[in-house]
């Protein structure tokens, strides 16, 4: 992976940011007032527990970049408020390390910076269980982001065409390392069968990263003149990935995380509601920490904590836990999916 690659990934994320391409599944889901319902703000609690940790917030920066001076400041400054605020961040891909070791720091200011948060590393399912262990070792790891991308590697001419070794892959790599594996998509969403599938391969968190968000079909086809535009949009939203996986989850007990398109405080309630045990957001974050840099992006996690806060208290949610018997109305294409997969 170039580097001018992780540096085109983040123009054109947040260009897309800025264009505000995506649509709205959150919108579909209705949070239902009861007017008699709320609790005390001060009575509720935002700590979800994670890998045998704490969070202190139920949502975190997730997996964006490295592997580039560029991208290396940007890692810097996410990294500052995540300690600053001591919410959970992954790092991008740490594919670029193994390609060329001497984008190192990039990474590593991730620790630097933040020496005590809960940081996760992150590789593709191609990685051996060697690059994991190392990976790891490198950011001194709290739990392993694998990230399953086929959509993306289709788009790209020069990208992968061979798939069906990453469950062993996955499977091989969860065995030998000694922290949590978190698989995540990229954007394109999950399904209850791939969280029955992951659960057989021994991962202890899926996130589901659905549509509406960030758009790696629509990034891969903007870096090229050969466009493959057939598959912008492709996939399932964080919503629906949620209606879709929230029965596999309970069945396997494997929690799940939900990203993609997360853009609001409200948002991360509707998430939370439809089961998620934490929620990751991405280009979002990237959005403020580029324009207006760490202390903006500290500001705005803490608005976003004091709002979700209030919301809990609103629906009468006094855990994380609780807020999954929120009461919810799903409407338009969100309910269709919900639906016609059999979730009504
Ligand atoms: C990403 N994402 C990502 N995911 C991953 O697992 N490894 C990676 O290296 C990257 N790289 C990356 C770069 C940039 C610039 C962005 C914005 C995102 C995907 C990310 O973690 C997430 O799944 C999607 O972006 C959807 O979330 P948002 O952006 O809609 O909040």
């Amino acid at each position: 992976m170039s580097s001018s690659r992780k540096d085109d990934h983040v123009r054109l994320a947040l260009e897309q940011e800025t264009a505000k391409l995506r649509s709205r599944d959150f919108d579909d889901v209705r949070v239902v007032h009861h007017a008699l319902g709320a609790v005390n703000v001060d009575s509720v609690s935002l700590d979800v527990e994670v890998a045998d940790r704490t969070w202190t917030l139920p949502f975190y920066i997730n997996g964006m970049t490295g592997g580039s001076e560029f991208t290396g400041k940007i890692n810097q400054a996410l990294a500052i408020a995540a300690a600053e605020t001591g919410i959970a961040m992954a790092s991008g891909s740490m594919s670029a390390y193994f390609k060329d070791p001497s984008c190192a720091p990039s990474f590593t200011v991730l620790r630097e910076e933040n020496p005590h948060g809960f940081l996760m590393a992150n590789l593709s399912a191609n990685a051996s269980p060697e690059q994991a262990r190392e990976a790891i070792e490198l950011i001194d790891a709290d739990a392993l982001q694998i990230h399953v991308n086929a959509v993306q590697e289709i788009v790209m001419p020069e990208g992968d065409r061979e798939f069906e070794h990453w469950g062993g892959h996955i499977k091989a790599i969860a065995r030998a390392v000694d922290v949590p594996v978190v698989v995540k998509e990229v954007g394109f969403g999950m399904t209850g069968a791939t969280v029955r599938t992951l659960s057989s391969l021994g991962v202890a968190y899926v996130d589901v990263a659905g549509n509406g968000g960030t758009d790696f079909a629509r990034i891969e086809s903007a870096r090229r003149a050969d466009r493959f535009s057939h598959l912008n949009g492709w996939g399932q939203s964080a919503v629906e990935s949620l209606i879709d996986a929230r029965g596999a989850s309970r069945d396997t007990g494997i929690p799940l995380f939900a990203s993609g398109g997360v853009r609001t405080s409200l948002d991360v309630l509707k998430a939370l509601a439809l089961g998620a045990k934490a929620v990751g957001i991405a280009g979002g974050f990237l959005a403020t920490v580029r324009e207006d840099g760490p202390e903006a992006l500290i500001r705005e996690i803490r608005t976003w904590e004091a709002q979700l806060r209030s919301m809990m208290a609103l629906v009468g949610a006094r855990n994380v836990e609780a807020l999954t018997h929120t009461d919810l109305v799903l409407t338009g294409s969100v309910r269709e999916y919900a639906n016609a997969r059999g979730f009504d």
